[in-house]
């Protein structure tokens, strides 16, 4: 069980419009009325044209609630960057949290190591809170390569970044495989790679950076699988898909701790 404040994190992906999207941030708010922010925190990453409507809802009703967006732009402030949504746009819109280098991102829009490291660089710069997504596809789990695959991509996703700004990240790790498969890893895979994690932040920066940074996991986590994953000590959230468009599903998720 990890000492750091839990976080969990739904990521709503390319789901429910800004109206789906209201009427699920208000069901799961009301759902988490109660809850001790000092004991977990939850949050709520729908896609950019909800944060809006997401945000008033958040404020109004003062809901247990973060804001996170699912990408950023590379390029910081404004700009002749058509499409593009940049970081300080998001802070304007109380956004706590951003997802960077997410396996979808990396597959569909090819984006890597270079790309990735200069989103976390953006985010940084914008105030935001990074989530750096990591984790090995199924190849190099069956070749036993999980580790130095997923810490590659850490050290590449760090790359530059100094001591303190390393310390506001937070890591997701999620084993490709086991994304929206119904396969997960058991507790015993999440920490074998979210220990070599933080070991690689201890070697990277020191064991304060190492013990701060929030390491979370992810793929097919769901209300009856997320407090054995959550017994691990290196394990100190969960970044969720699925289970995260249902209120009363991701409601159980944020209270894990009570059910055990
Ligand atoms: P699922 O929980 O649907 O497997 O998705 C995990 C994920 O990719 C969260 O970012």
């Amino acid at each position: 069980m990890t000492t750091r404040t839990p976080l969990m994190a739904g990521n709503w992906k390319m789901n429910l419009d800004y109206k789906e999207g209201l009427a699920l941030v208000e069901s799961l708010g009301e759902a988490l009325k109660g809850v001790d922010e000092s004991t977990v925190e939850a949050a709520v990453i729908p896609p950019f044209v909800d944060l809006r409507t997401a945000q008033t809802s958040i404020a109004t009703n003062a809901f247990p609630l973060a804001l996170g967006a699912q990408d950023l732009s590379e390029h910081v402030g404004t700009g002749a960057y058509t499409g593009e949504i940049s970081g300080q746009m998001l802070a304007a819109l109380d956004v706590t949290y951003v997802l960077v280098g997410h396996s979808e991102r990396r597959e569909y829009h090819r984006e890597g190591e270079a790309v990735t490291n200069r989103k976390v660089n953006s985010a940084i710069a914008a105030g935001l809170t990074p989530i750096l997504c990591v984790g090995e596809g199924l190849d190099e789990r069956k070749a036993g390569k999980q580790i130095e695959y997923t810490v590659a991509q850490l050290e590449g996703g760090l790359e530059g970044l100094s001591a303190e700004d390393a310390r506001r990240v937070v890591i997701a790790y999620e084993p490709v495989w086991a994304i929206g498969t119904g396969e997960v890893a058991t507790p015993e895979d999440a920490q074998e790679v979210c220990g070599a994690i933080r070991e690689t932040l201890a070697a990277l920066y020191d064991q304060g950076v190492a013990q701060a940074v929030r390491v979370l996991y992810g793929g097919s986590v769901k209300s009856s699988n997320v407090a054995e994953i959550m017994a691990q000590p290196d394990v100190d959230g969960a970044l969720v898909g699925g289970a995260s468009l249902k209120a009363e599903e991701f409601a159980k998720i944020v209270r894990f701790a009570d059910a055990a």
